[in-house]
């Protein structure tokens, strides 16, 4: 099962969930990192190349799963005991959870291609800069890059709390439903 139908998600989506779950996380940690680095350190150009491979990888995945998203289907909630306030919530935290990652990726980018220069991705293929820049692009980009990483994770934190308080405390299908496929009959 490829699609998300009314009450499961399919492979796609579950996917692409966790693929970029684990990525960001990755790429929060490793930004973390090579921003304490100097000239001098071995991997201080290593670990910005990646950072920005990465990062542009995981904007075109984020492309694909919003088209995926909109194509397709959305599950309802999976627990039949959920008020109002829970459900909506619910979708308001993951469209923070969209916008914080489109915006972050685009900060980046923009931080990356503050000089004109394109962004060499794994050394395959040039993501070339927008034709123009404002003053001081490098460093506002990176302030709202930095801000939203954290952001993002804090939100993405909540978010994983709620799911595993509803494995745990609620008892239902939520974070289930987002590990395997065919989750659909018992709810
Ligand atoms: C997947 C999402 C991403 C996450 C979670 C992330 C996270 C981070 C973090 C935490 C930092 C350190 C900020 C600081 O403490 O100053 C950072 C720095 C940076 N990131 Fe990202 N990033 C992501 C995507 C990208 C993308 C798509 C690009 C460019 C293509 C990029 C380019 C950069 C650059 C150039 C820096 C260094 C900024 C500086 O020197 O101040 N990042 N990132
Ligand atoms: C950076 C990390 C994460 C991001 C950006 C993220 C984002 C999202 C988004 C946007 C959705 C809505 C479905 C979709 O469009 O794909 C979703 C659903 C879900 N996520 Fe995450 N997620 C992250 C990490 C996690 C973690 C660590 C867990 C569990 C421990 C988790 C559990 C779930 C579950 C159970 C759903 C389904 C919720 C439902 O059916 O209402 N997520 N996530």
């Amino acid at each position: 099962m490829l699609n998300n139908t009314k009450t499961a998600y399919g492979w796609v989506a579950i996917l692409l969930h966790w693929i970029m779950a684990f990525a960001i996380f990755g790429m929060f940690g490793l930004g973390l990192y090579m921003v304490e680095l100097t000239y001098y350190d071995a991997w201080y150009k290593g670990s910005l190349d990646l950072h920005k491979s990465i990062g542009i990888l995981l904007l075109g995945l984020l492309l694909i799963r919003t088209l995926w998203r909109w194509i397709n289907i959305s599950p309802d909630s999976a627990d039949e005991h959920a008020s109002n306030f829970e459900v909506t919530s619910a979708h308001l935290v993951h469209l923070g959870l969209y916008l914080l990652m489109f915006t972050l990726m685009i900060s980046g980018y923009l931080i990356s291609t503050a000089d004109g220069r394109g962004i060499m991705v794994f050394e395959a293929f040039t993501v070339p800069a927008i034709p123009f820049s404002v003053d001081n692009q490098e460093d506002i980009a990176g302030d709202i890059h930095e801000i939203l990483a954290w952001v993002l994770i804090v939100l993405a934190g909540v978010h994983a709390i709620a799911a595993i308080k509803h494995h745990f405390i609620n008892k239902n299908k939520t974070l289930v439903r987002m590990l395997k496929v065919g989750q659909a009959e018992s709810k």
